[in-house]
Formats: C-alpha cells, sequence, structure tokens
C-alpha cells in the first residue's frame, strides 16, 4: 500500500487524511497481520505509573476499538482511570456519521485544553471516524493545537509506535491511513464486560449509501478468516463469556470478498454450533440477506431472534437516490419472509427523515411501512449532510424546521408501537442476562431479553451475569419489569 511504502521505518511522516483515496477500491486482498503489535524498545514500559482514559464516542464499532486500544496500552503498563482530568494519556475516539456527533467531539477537545495547563505533560489524542476527514484534520491543526496525536481507524495497531513520537515531538503527530487497512489479528483487548463481548466479522463498508461517511472512514469490505473468528469464539466460550455479537458495518456480506464459498450463514451455524448461550449480529443490509441466513437464525436457539434490518425510508425514490438498492416492495418480501421462518422475530430499523427534496408524500411512505412492519423500536435520525458523499453536493427545499417536525411525528409512532409491542409481553415468562444491580437501588436487577429488551427485576440474591427468568408484569414503551421465576 502506497502510503505504508511511503513511511521509512523509525522516521516519522505526518500523513493526513484524504477522502479521494479513501474512496478508491483496490482488488488488493488485504494482508493479514499477526503478532505484529510493535513495542519500540525506548517505550517498554513507559506507561509505568501512569494512567489512560479513553472516550468512546458512536457505534459498537467504535466501542470495540476501544477496547483494543485498552489492551495495547495496558501492555505498555498504563493503568485504566474514568478521570479524565488526572489521565496522563485522554484519547477520543470519534464518530462521524451525523454533524451533531461531531459538534459533540469539538466541544470536548475544546474543553480539555484547560487541563493542558496544569499539567503540560499530558497527551490528548484524537481518533476514529472524524481523524479520517480532511476537513476535521485540518480544523485540529489550525485551532486545536493543545492536541498532541492523531491517527486514524487503519492506524491503531501503530499505537506504541504513535505515542512514543507523541511525547517526543513538539508538533502535533498525525498517522492517519485513508486506504483500508490490513486485517490486524492477534491485538491485545481489555473486554469491558465479563459476560458479553464483541467480535468483529467484517471490516468496512463497499455499499456507499449516497448520505454515508461510512465507506470513506473505514475501507472496503475485509472479511476475517472463518477460523480467526472461531478461534476468538471458543475462547470466549472457554472465558465463561455467555453472550456475543458478531460486528460489522455489513455483517451479511461476510466472505463475499474471501475467495472461498463460505458466507455468513456457514460462520453463523459453525459458531453456534460452540455453544455461546447467546448470539447477536449487528449491522445487517438487506442487500446481502440471503435465505440461507434466515433459515440459520432459524434453526438454531441460541442465536437470538432479532434482526436490526435498516429500512432508512418507505419511498421507493428515496431508496434510489440513497443507492440502497432496493425497493419497498423487495425489503417487505424479505421481512415477511423472515417473519414467516423466525416465530417471533423482533425488528428494529433505522430510519432517515428529510433525504434532500424529501416531499410530504415521501415521508408519508415511510409512515406507512412503519404502520406495516410496527418495528419493536427504531433509531431514527434526520439526514445530516456529510462532506464528500454525493448527497451533501445535493439541492435541498427542505427546511430543517420541516424536517423536525417529520421525525417527531415518526418518533411518536415509534412510541406508539415499541409500548403496543411491549404490552404484549405482559404476562410471558422471558429470559433476561442479568447485567446487575441498578445504581439507584441495589436491590433491582437489570438485564437484557433475547429479544433485546431491558427487564428490570427485583432480586436480593448476587445475579450479575446469569441468565434467570422473569414473568413480566408490566411494560413501558423501553423497559420491561417482571418477577424472577427461581
Ligand atoms: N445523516 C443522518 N443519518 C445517517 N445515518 C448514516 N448516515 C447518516 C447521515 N448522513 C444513519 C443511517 C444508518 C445509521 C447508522 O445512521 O440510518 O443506518
Ligand atoms: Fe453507510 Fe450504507 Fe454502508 Fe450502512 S450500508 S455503513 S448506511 S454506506
Amino acid at each position: 500500500m502506497k502510503e505504508i511504502e511511503n513511511r521509512i521505518k523509525d522516521k516519522f511522516i505526518r500523513i493526513e487524511p484524504d477522502l479521494k483515496l479513501a474512496k478508491k477500491r483496490t482488488s488488493d486482498n488485504p494482508e493479514i497481520l499477526r503478532e505484529s503489535i510493535e513495542i519500540p524498545m525506548q517505550i517498554n514500559g513507559i506507561g509505568k505509573n501512569k494512567t489512560y482514559c479513553i472516550q468512546t464516542f458512536g457505534c459498537q464499532m467504535n466501542a470495540h476499538d476501544t477496547e483494543v486500544m485498552a489492551g495495547i496500552l495496558e501492555i505498555l503498563e498504563f493503568t485504566s482511570t474514568d478521570n479524565m482530568q488526572e489521565a496522563d494519556i485522554v484519547i477520543l475516539n470519534t464518530c462521524a456519521i451525523r454533524e451533531n456527533a461531531e459538534s459533540k467531539v469539538f466541544g470536548k477537545i475544546g474543553s480539555l485544553k484547560h487541563l493542558k495547563t496544569t499539567n503540560p505533560d499530558k497527551i490528548f489524542a484524537v481518533c476514529g471516524c472524524m481523524a479520517q476527514e480532511e476537513s476535521v484534520v485540518n480544523r485540529i491543526l489550525e485551532k486545536y493545537q493543545h492536541i498532541d496525536l492523531i491517527f486514524g481507524t487503519h492506524n491503531i495497531h501503530r499505537l506504541p509506535f504513535l505515542i512514543d513520537e507523541a511525547y517526543k515531538s513538539k508538533e502535533m503527530v498525525v498517522e492517519v491511513w485513508s486506504q483500508e487497512g490490513d486485517i490486524v489479528e492477534d491485538l491485545p483487548k481489555v473486554r469491558d464486560n465479563n459476560t458479553k463481548a464483541w467480535v468483529n466479522i467484517i471490516y468496512g463498508c463497499d455499499k456507499f449509501c449516497t448520505y454515508c461517511i461510512v465507506p470513506f472512514t473505514r475501507g472496503k469490505e475485509r472479511s476475517r478468516l472463518p477460523q480467526d473468528i472461531i478461534d476468538e469464539v471458543k475462547k470466549l466460550k472457554i472465558d465463561g463469556y455467555k453472550e456475543l455479537t458478531l460486528l460489522g458495518q455489513n455483517v451479511n456480506a461476510y466472505g463475499k470478498d474471501l475467495n472461498i464459498n463460505y458466507r455468513m450463514a456457514d460462520l453463523l451455524e459453525d459458531i453456534a454450533q460452540i455453544g455461546i448461550e447467546r448470539i447477536r449480529f449487528t449491522t445487517s443490509h438487506p442487500w446481502d440477506f440471503e435465505e440461507e441466513l434466515i433459515d440459520v437464525i432459524a434453526k438454531y436457539d441460541n442465536i437470538m431472534s432479532h434482526v436490526h434490518l435498516p429500512v432508512q425510508s418507505g419511498n421507493d425514490q428515496i431508496l434510489k437516490i440513497m443507492g440502497r438498492s432496493y425497493t419497498r416492495e423487495k425489503y417487505l418480501k424479505l421481512f415477511d419472509q423472515i417473519k414467516k421462518k423466525i416465530p417471533g422475530v423482533v425488528f428494529t430499523t433505522d430510519i432517515i427523515v428529510g433525504y434532500p427534496n424529501e416531499t410530504e408524500e415521501q415521508f408519508e411512505d415511510t409512515l406507512s411501512l412503519y404502520e406495516y412492519c410496527k418495528y419493536d423500536t427504531a433509531y431514527t435520525f434526520v439526514y445530516s449532510p456529510r462532506e464528500g458523499t454525493p448527497a451533501a453536493v445535493m439541492e435541498d427545499n427542505i427546511s430543517l424546521e420541516i424536517k423536525k417536525a417529520r421525525l417527531q411525528k415518526l418518533n411518536k409512532l415509534v412510541n406508539h408501537y415499541a409500548q403496543v409491542n411491549n404490552d404484549h409481553i405482559i404476562g410471558q415468562v422471558v429470559n433476561v442476562l442479568v447485567d446487575g444491580p441498578s445504581k439507584k437501588n441495589q436491590l433491582v436487577y437489570a438485564g437484557y431479553s433475547e429479544g433485546l429488551k431491558l427487564v428490570h427485576f427485583e432480586s436480593t440474591k448476587e445475579l450479575t451475569g446469569q441468565i434467570v427468568q422473569v414473568k413480566i408484569n408490566d411494560a413501558k414503551s423501553f423497559s420491561l419489569y417482571g418477577d424472577l421465576i427461581n
């Protein structure tokens, strides 16, 4: 890869992001790097008596990247703290999906400045999807000189080297590879939870929906090898994990880029047979949702009957200009097929309102699709232009006021069906994986059902990490309440 070849070992070269380069898709297969974590001699043990704090914004992919960064920092002997004021290294792992996500991060970056005056040796780093954007890096270089290090989503395994540079350099250290990185196996991880684990199965996205920045920030679709994933899952089982979530921007594309006849359905089946109690996966694109996959979900009790199936819009013209590659009819056909084959399946979705020039009638189509699908819940957003994406240069005759009103109208429907669906569960007994007691009341436990519903119940016994049965007797739109069954 050009950028990597340009890097002369042991001589740091500033590499800034380039969205045009990020858009390119090469036919090269990614290299698989193993045990590749480089610890420069001079940085060995550099974290002794020092602490780190990572703040994560955005999706599960970022949450899992944070676990990897924590693993790397702990190898360098840093210890974790929640106290950003005291931490010797502060990392902001950022999200670029919408403008308000970015504004939040810039607010945080600004608020860190005064901490530098009390401790000038502190290192501040910015990474994640925002680091992949030229405009963001330029803005930080110009206005936020208290940041010491910016690194990209493909540069995480280079953290020891980059920290070393940040300590040595008087200038801001920037290393953001724009083209997709290699697949780096065997990186250390400090998992945030003892019972639930994230497992990456595919990186990147090739769908290029016209509104979305992710294909630019996360590179092309690269599947991990089946055996690497299976080995990780077997280890998680031995370590006592009860639930795992297979991660990818589009998990259903798993295996398409590998030159073997092995797809998401095969992987899911092999993982199910390892015997972990609960398997989830996210996110699915309707595009690659094959019938074999539906059959595998239906076949195994330990694959949770929950499908997150982003629809984005219920109108064919909008779907077309979004580049979603399905029509309303095709989506609903898939929806019905899944519903028929997987009894009791829970559906959730993502919806964008106020796409450029979306008419009232087109928005009504989204509402009528929602009425048909009656999702258990939905993540709903006002369209946010992202620099570099095709939609960002489209003219738009819909005011923000109208877009916000549409969001409100849609959210009313979301809440309504969330309540209706939850009311149906009253009287049923559900299996709950217990997260732990609530902060306010140690006797009230919270956990999630198989359908990913938040459930509260009382118990005097310590139940954290166990799967228990709860009889539901009350329902709100976003949580259920019940009694523990012994
Ligand atoms: N504006 C608003 N919402 C967006 N999403 C992705 N890009 C944008 C954007 N530019 C939403 C989609 C996606 C979810 C993760 O975020 O609904 O499924
Ligand atoms: Fe973005 Fe579309 Fe890829 Fe999802 S499938 S990450 S919305 S480009």
